[in-house]
């Protein structure tokens, strides 16, 4: 029961922080070597991507030690430190307890594992064909109560990219000099460096998303980068590198939802449009800019269930094809 509170609890935060640092609850963080066993090939894409390398690579770097030096932060790795959040995964029972062991890992982006790893891979019997439809629906269900970012939830999967890569954060990014977040388009994003779709084919192939997944992934990540960008713009409070940057987010996102609004007529992509429009950008109001934020985070979840993306092919001409998509290493 209480694990089952802990994970609607957190569950909720997930959606609605507006913290700047996406941090999973160290308590109940099981760490990457907790999946090998089952999702090998997984864990060896995930090992040459720059989330992996940045545990590594980070303290070494002289643009850290920068950033960090004009911070007056001594030590990288601290737990309760200002780069951890969005840098490292750390786990232990309390927060005297409580270390990094990974960079960005798989509970970074599927949840905090404690209370869904066993649910959600275990069949009844010996193998996936002993379960009936109805089983597995429950199994997966289980899981996704119990705190499992699973794959379908991609209003979830966006929001937690964001919370992350918009760095929301005016310190870090006009004292520190880091970067005001990424150009982050989600297809481009997610088929890159960080695709690990091969588990359905035991690893031999690693399969880009469909055509209709894409252009609903397309929509989700430009209406998410649209109220993540409120959300940091909401939280300035100087004028100043942070407040032009986000104000230029916003402007982009909305540019890009006006191109794909043209390409077809949606009404959640209008929606999405009209909450974000007739904002002062330049002198923003946290209240007004958060109310924005939240209608979209509420369109943007319905259009994730209800687009029939079968109809929205005009979409493909605005998508990221290979060759654009994302990959440092
Ligand atoms: C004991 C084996 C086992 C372990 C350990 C395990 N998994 Fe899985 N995982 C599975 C199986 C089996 C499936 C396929 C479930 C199905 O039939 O949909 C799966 C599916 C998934 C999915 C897709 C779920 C969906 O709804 O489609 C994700 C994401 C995932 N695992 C993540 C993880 C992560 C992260 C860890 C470590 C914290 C982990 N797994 C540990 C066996 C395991
Ligand atoms: C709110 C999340 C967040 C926090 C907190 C954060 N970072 Fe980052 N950091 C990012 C993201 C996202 C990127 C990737 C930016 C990009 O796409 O260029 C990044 C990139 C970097 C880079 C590479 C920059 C470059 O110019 O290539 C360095 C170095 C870095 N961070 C250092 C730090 C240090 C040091 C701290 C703590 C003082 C810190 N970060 C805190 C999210 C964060
Ligand atoms: C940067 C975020 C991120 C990280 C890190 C990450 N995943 Fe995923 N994972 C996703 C997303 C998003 C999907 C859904 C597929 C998609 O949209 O590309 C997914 C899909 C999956 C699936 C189902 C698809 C398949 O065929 O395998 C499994 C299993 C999985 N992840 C396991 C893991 C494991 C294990 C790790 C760590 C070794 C990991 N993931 C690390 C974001 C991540
Ligand atoms: C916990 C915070 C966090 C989350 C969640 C997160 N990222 Fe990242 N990501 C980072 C940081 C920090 C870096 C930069 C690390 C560095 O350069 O040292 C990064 C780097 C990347 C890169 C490498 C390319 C580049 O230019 O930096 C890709 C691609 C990426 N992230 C995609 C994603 C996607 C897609 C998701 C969601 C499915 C996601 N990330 C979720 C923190 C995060």
């Amino acid at each position: 029961m209480r694990s089952l509170v802990m994970a609607l609890l957190t569950g909720g935060m997930w959606l609605f922080t507006t913290s700047a640092t996406a941090q999973l609850d160290h308590s109940l963080v099981v760490g990457p070597d907790a999946c090998v066993d089952c999702h090998s090939a997984e864990n060896d894409i995930w090992a040459e991507s720059t989330h992996f390398k940045t545990y590594e690579e980070l303290s070494q770097s002289d643009r850290a030690l920068e950033i960090a030096e004009a911070l007056g932060v001594d030590d990288i790795e601290a737990p309760d430190g200002t780069c951890v959040g969005c840098h490292f995964t750390l786990t232990g029972e309390t927060a005297d307890e409580a270390e990094p062991i990974a960079g960005i890992s798989c509970e970074s982006c599927h949840g905090a594992a404690a209370d869904w790893i066993d649910a959600h891979g275990q069949y009844p019997g010996e193998d996936a064909e002993s379960e009936s439809p109805a089983q597995k629906q429950q199994r997966l269900a289980t899981a996704e109560a119990a705190g499992q970012i699973r794959p379908q939830l991609i209003h979830k999967i966006a929001a937690n990219c964001m919370d992350c890569h918009t760095v929301p954060n005016e310190e870090l990014v006009n004292t520190g000099g880091h970067p005001a977040g990424s150009k982050f388009e989600l297809v481009s994003w997610l088929e890159g460096e960080v695709r690990h779709n091969l588990f359905w084919s035991n690893g031999e192939e690693n399969k880009e998303a469909s055509p209709e997944r894409k252009r609903i992934v397309y929509v989700v990540g430009l209406g998410t980068d649209l109220e993540y960008s409120l959300r940091a713009l909401a939280k300035s409070a100087a004028a100043g590198t942070y407040r032009s940057e986000m104000k230029s987010r916003v402007e982009a996102a909305t540019v890009k939802l006006k191109a794909a609004s043209g390409a077809v007529s949606d009404g959640s992509i209008s929606a999405m449009l009209a909450a974000a429009s007739g904002l002062n950008l330049a002198e923003p109001n946290a209240a007004k800019l958060k109310t924005a934020a939240n209608a979209i985070a509420k369109v943007v979840k319905k259009f994730v269930v209800t687009a029939d993306a079968s109809t929205m092919g005009k979409l493909d001409g605005l998508i990221p094809e290979e060759g654009h998509y994302s990959q440092k290493y």
